[in-house]
């Protein structure tokens, strides 16, 4: 008896229907879900401070740009200033000491400590927003990928 109701339901074409109307509600809810989660990570957004917007714009005043990049664009005379402070062996004192008295080629700018303290807000702000130079990968044979060298 049993056995022929569940013949009938599958030959009826219901089973497909059921399985097809399951799987268009579980797509809608796994989408909804990836939609409505977004992601935590915020991109630096927390060191967006009003030092680090101050010091966005003493960057540009003093043109730090002509002579270093942020993110591998900017002038070649100086380094790429996007990790200056994670970046081990350097960090928040290291370049202080570079924006407070420059070297013998780059220039002072005799900035007043509240420029160099947004100066390196700023530079901070930018280290969380980006990595450069870009990692290199090297793709394996399995498709899996390896970090080449690190920075
Ligand atoms: C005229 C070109 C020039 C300008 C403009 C300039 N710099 Fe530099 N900067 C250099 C050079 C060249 C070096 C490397 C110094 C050396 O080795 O003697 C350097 C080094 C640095 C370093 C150390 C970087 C490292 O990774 O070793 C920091 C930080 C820095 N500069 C910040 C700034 C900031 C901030 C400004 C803008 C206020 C600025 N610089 C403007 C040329 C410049």
């Amino acid at each position: 008896m049993i056995n022929k109701t569940l013949a009938n339901f599958i030959m009826s074409g219901n089973l497909k229907r059921v399985i097809f109307w399951s799987l268009v509600l579980l797509f809608i809810t796994n989408t909804a879900i990836i939609y409505c989660s977004g992601s935590d990570y915020d991109f630096g957004k927390a060191f967006l401070t009003e030092d680090s917007k101050k010091g966005k714009l003493l960057f540009q005043e003093y043109n730090c740009i002509s002579c270093h990049q942020l993110y591998g664009l900017g002038g070649y005379m100086g380094a790429d200033l996007t990790n200056v402070i994670s970046t081990a062996g350097k960090g928040k004192t290291y370049a202080k000491s570079f924006i407070s008295y420059g070297t013998e080629r780059m220039p002072n700018f005799h900035l007043n400590q509240d420029q160099i303290k947004a100066l390196l807000a700023y530079l901070t702000y930018v280290d969380k927003t980006g990595i450069s130079p870009v990692i290199n990968f090297e793709v394996k044979w399995d498709g899996t990928i390896m970090q080449k060298e690190s920075r």
